[in-house]
């Protein structure tokens, strides 16, 4: 069963289509990637997941429940982009709150629970308005895991965070997933982020779904079949020389240790590897260029700029 499943979503707000014809799945597991420039759809995605917008036409379910019965709200636990934790409580005054909306009978073992998880309990009792804006974020995560949900939608969870404090959230958010086994679908502006802690990703932009997939698998599709081979020390000219002329290694160039290929079809790097071995040279390491979500995203929104 798949945790998040939109199927043509459309959306008008007013005069516009903020959202036209929006489909994905989200796996169980996953910790998705929603990304997308100023305006593009994000958040009214997100309201439309938890049940809070009505979409124009199309179908939301999570955990094969449609959005807005209350079995899916129970399922899913959420950080909006205002975190709406009350400045004059403590942390645990701020979650014993939400755990009586979820009408939780004896939370305080759950709170406890939480409160670990994002390693905030030694300042519990602290008034969250002397919280930094790390704190609050984990703060808010804790109570979005409260109810136990099996899916967490987070909308722009590190915004606004330093970075050692988004290095904080991060680590909660895959402790979340790796360790609870939580399903996390989460938008973000920062792309560096997402590549490192999600394993799918959605890009949307004037409403439209512009790219979906496996990161990993969109990031080999999109690469060259360029190669970078080091050596321990710079090859002899005769060597280059030699390697210049078979063409079908296709050696673009040499930069101190560094050797780039871009072999022609049918050539493999460990044929190269040998070949280089066999006159002696040592390697110090390969590696294939791979397109990174940076380049795949910035490609993507130029083909649909208006020039
Ligand atoms: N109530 C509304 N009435 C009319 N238009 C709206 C309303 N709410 C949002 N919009 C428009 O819908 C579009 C999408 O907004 P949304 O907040 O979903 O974008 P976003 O991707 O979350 O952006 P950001 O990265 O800035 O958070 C924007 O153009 C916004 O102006
Ligand atoms: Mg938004």
């Amino acid at each position: 069963m798949d945790a998040i499943r939109l199927e043509a979503i459309s959306k008008q707000l007013g005069e516009r289509e903020v959202l036209s014809d929006v489909s994905f799945t989200v796996k169980q597991g996953d910790i998705f990637g929603y990304l997308g420039p100023n305006g593009a759809g994000k958040t009214t995605t997100i309201r439309i997941l938890l049940g809070l917008l009505q979409p124009t036409s199309g179908k939301a379910t999570i955990l094969g429940d449609d959005v807005s019965r209350d079995e899916a709200r129970r399922k899913v636990g959420f950080v909006l982009e205002s975190d709406g934790l009350y400045d004059n409580k403590t942390a645990e005054e701020n979650l014993w709150y939400y755990t009586r909306i979820y009408g939780m009978a004896e939370p305080a073992e759950r709170i406890d629970r939480v409160l670990e998880l994002v390693e905030l309990r030694d300042r519990a009792r602290d008034k969250v308005g002397t919280y930094s804006k790390g704190m609050r974020q984990r703060l808010a995560l804790a109570r979005a895991m409260t109810h136990n949900p099996e899916l967490l939608v987070l909308d722009e969870p590190t915004a606004g965070v330093d970075p050692s404090g988004q290095m904080e959230v991060r680590e909660v958010i895959l402790n979340m997933a790796h360790k609870e086994g939580r399903t996390i679908f989460l938008s973000s502006h920062n792309l560096d982020e997402v590549q490192r802690i999600c394993n799918r990703i959605a890009l949307i932009d004037r409403g439209e779904i512009k790219l979906y997939g496996e990161l990993e698998q969109l990031q080999r599709e999109r690469s060259g079949n360029e190669v970078e081979i080091e050596t321990t020390e710079a090859i002899a000219e005769p060597l280059l020389a030699e390697l210049k002329s078979l063409s079908r290694l296709g050696l673009r160039e040499r930069k101190g240790n560094i050797l780039t290929f871009a072999p022609q079809e049918g050539v493999r790097i460990p044929d190269i590897v040998s070949l280089l071995v066999g006159r002696g040279v040592e390697i110090e390491g390969v590696s294939k260029k791979e397109a990174s979500l940076e380049e795949i995203y910035s490609a993507i929104l130029k083909e649909v700029e208006p020039s």
